[in-house]
C-alpha cells in the first residue's frame, strides 16, 4: 500500500464517518416539529342528512343523476367517522401521531347556510370531536371548509359569486366563536387553486362549473378575499382571547424545467402555480405574481375583451389580503416538468401563461395523477424559503396511494423518500417547516375517484356496514418513527412484521 493509497483511506474514512453523523443528525425531527394525519369531513365523516343536516354541493354533485364520479360512489355514509370518530382517534393516540387534521361541515352546523340557525346537535359532534382528540394528547388542525359549501349557494354561483365572500366569514365567525376556546391551529380554506381549476374550469368536482381561463380566475378572487375577511374577523374578535393561529392551505407542486437551465421557465412556473394564492397573501407587495397578471392581461387584450379575464383586487383588498396568515400550509404529493411555449402569433401566450406542465413518463406512477418524485418536496420548501421569506410552513398534506390490503410497503418507501426531504430542506437547508401531516388516515372517499384512490394509513373495508378499520404496516413504521423522533430506514422494515 503506497502512501497516497493510506492518505486517501484516511481522507474517506474521515468523510463517511462525518457523512453519517451529519445524515444521523439531518434525520431528527426538530424539537416541537408535529407529525400527524388528515382528513376532510366530507369524504370521512357520511351522516350526510342526520342532525339537521342539509345537502352539501358535494352531496348535490354525488346524488345527480349523471354523476361523473367513479362508480357513481357518494358519501353518504364514508367511512362513518361521524359515529366511529372514537375507535379513530384512539388508532391515531396508538401511532404516537402529535395531530389531526380534520375540516367542518358547514351545513351541519349552520343548516340554513347562514347564522340565523345553528344546529347544537351539529355543533356538539365537532365539540365532542376536538375534546376527545385533545384527551387522547393530540393538536386539532381544524380546516373551516373543505369544499363542501351549502348546495343553495351553488345555485347563486358558488365562488364566481362575491356573495360568498360574507357568507364565508360569517361561518367563520360562528366557528370560531363556537369552537375557538379549543382550537389552536387553523386553516380557513383547503386548495382552493385546485378547487377552482377542476370545479370552475372543469366539471371534474363540484360544482362543475366548466368555465376555463375565467371560472377559475373569478373563483380564487373570491377565496382570497373569504380567507381574508375570517383572517381579519379572528384578529378583531377572537385572537386576544383565543391565542391561536390562522393560515391556508394550498397546493403547492414543483415543477421541474424543461430543459433543465430553463430557469425563468421553473420561476413562471411557480408564479403562476403555486403562487397564485400565495404569492397575494405571503409576498411583500401583495397582489397576484406580475408576470401572471401581465400574461392573463395582455391576453385578454390581444382577445378584445374590455377588461382582463384575471380580476383586479383594489389596492385595499391588496393591503388586507397580504400578510393574513399566521403559517403557510401546503399539500405535495407529486411534480411536474414545466415548458416554456413562446407567443403565438398574433402576440397571444398559449395557455395564458405561456408554459405546458407536462408529465415525464419516467417518473414511477403511483396513481393516474401521482408520481413518486420526492426531491420535489425539498425544491419546493426551499422556493418559499427563498421567495417569501422563510415563513412557518406546516405540510398539511402528503400521502400516496395502496393497493387493496394492509402490506403497503410502496407507502413505507413513498413516506420515507419524502419525509427525509423534508428532513434535509429543514435540518441542512434552514427552511422552516413546523409540521408534517399523511394524508391520509382512513380510506375515504377521494372526490371524483370515488373509493378506487386508497390513500389510507388504516384499511376501511366499505363493504362492511360498520366499516370495519384494519391498520396498515406503514402504521407500525410511523409508530416507531414517533417513539425515535427520527426518520428509519427503510431497511429496517424486516423487524416490522
Ligand atoms: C338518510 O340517508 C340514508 C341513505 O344514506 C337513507 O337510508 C335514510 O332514509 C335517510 N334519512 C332521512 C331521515 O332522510
Ligand atoms: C425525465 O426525468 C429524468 C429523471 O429525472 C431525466 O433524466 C430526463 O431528462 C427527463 N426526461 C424528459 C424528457 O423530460
Amino acid at each position: 500500500m503506497d502512501q497516497f493509497t493510506i492518505f486517501g483511506c484516511f481522507i474517506f474514512i474521515l468523510r463517511s464517518c462525518s457523512g453519517t453523523q451529519l445524515e444521523e443528525d439531518y434525520l431528527k425531527f426538530p424539537p416541537g416539529f408535529s407529525i400527524g394525519s388528515a382528513s376532510s369531513a366530507y369524504q370521512v365523516e357520511g351522516a350526510w342528512n342526520v342532525s339537521g343536516k342539509t345537502p352539501s354541493v358535494w352531496d348535490w354533485f354525488t346524488h345527480k343523476k349523471d354523476s361523473t364520479v367513479m362508480d357513481q360512489a357518494t358519501g353518504d355514509i364514508a367511512c362513518d367517522s361521524y359515529h366511529k370518530y372514537k375507535e379513530d382517534i384512539a388508532m391515531m393516540k396508538d401511532i404516537g401521531f402529535r395531530h389531526y387534521r380534520f375540516s367542518l361541515s358547514w351545513t351541519r352546523i349552520l343548516p340554513t347556510g347562514f347564522p340565523d340557525k345553528i344546529s347544537q346537535e351539529g355543533l356538539q359532534y365537532y365539540k365532542d370531536l376536538i375534546d376527545e382528540v385533545r384527551r387522547q394528547g393530540m393538536e386539532p388542525f381544524v380546516t373551516i371548509y373543505h369544499w363542501d359549501h351549502p348546495e343553495f349557494m351553488n345555485r347563486l354561483g358558488s365562488w364566481t359569486n362575491e356573495l360568498m365572500v360574507e357568507y364565508y366569514a360569517e361561518y367563520a365567525r360562528i366557528v370560531f366563536r363556537e369552537l375557538g376556546s379549543r382550537v389552536k391551529v387553523w386553516a380557513t380554506l383547503n386548495e382552493p387553486e385546485q378547487n377552482c381549476r377542476l370545479g370552475f374550469a372543469k366539471d371534474v368536482h363540484a360544482p362543475g362549473i366548466n368555465l376555463p381561463y375565467f371560472g377559475e380566475y373569478l373563483c380564487l378572487h373570491n377565496y382570497l378575499k373569504a380567507h381574508a375577511r375570517a383572517y381579519q374577523i379572528y384578529n378583531e374578535e377572537f385572537r386576544a382571547e383565543q391565542g391561536g393561529q390562522v393560515g391556508i392551505v394550498h397546493l403547492c407542486e414543483h415543477f421541474f424545467p424543461q430543459p433543465s437551465h430553463d430557469l425563468e421557465t421553473s420561476r413562471i412556473g411557480f408564479e403562476c402555480g403555486c403562487g397564485w394564492a400565495t404569492h397575494p397573501i405571503f409576498s411583500k407587495e401583495g397582489n397576484y405574481p406580475q408576470v401572471m397578471r401581465e400574461r392573463v392581461n395582455g391576453n385578454s387584450k390581444l382577445e378584445g375583451l374590455p377588461f382582463s379575464r384575471l380580476p383586479k383586487f383594489s389596492p385595499d383588498w391588496i393591503k388586507r389580503i397580504r400578510g393574513s396568515s399566521d403559517f403557510l400550509g401546503i399539500n405535495v404529493y407529486t411534480a411536474r416538468e414545466v415548458r416554456a411555449m413562446p407567443r403565438e402569433k398574433n402576440g397571444i401566450w398559449p395557455n395564458d401563461f405561456g408554459t405546458e406542465l407536462i408529465i415525464n413518463e419516467t417518473w414511477p406512477v403511483n396513481t393516474a395523477w401521482l408520481r413518486v418524485i420526492p426531491q420535489a418536496l425539498g425544491e419546493i420548501l426551499r422556493r418559499i424559503r427563498d421567495v417569501y421569506d422563510n415563513p412557518p410552513v406546516y405540510i398539511m398534506e402528503n400521502g400516496a396511494t395502496s393497493a387493496k390490503g394492509v402490506n403497503d410497503y410502496n407507502r413505507i418507501e413513498y413516506l420515507h423518500d419524502y419525509m427525509k426531504e423534508m428532513l434535509l430542506a429543514i435540518n441542512r437547508d434552514g427552511c422552516n417547516v413546523k409540521g408534517y401531516t399523511i394524508w391520509s388516515f382512513l380510506d375515504s372517499f377521494e372526490w371524483s375517484e370515488g373509493y378506487t384512490d386508497l390513500f389510507g394509513l388504516v384499511e376501511v373495508d366499505f363493504t362492511d356496514p360498520n366499516r370495519k378499520r384494519t391498520p396498515r404496516l406503514s402504521t407500525k413504521w410511523l409508530k416507531k418513527i414517533m417513539q425515535k423522533g427520527r426518520l428509519i430506514n427503510i431497511k429496517d422494515l424486516g423487524q416490522l412484521n
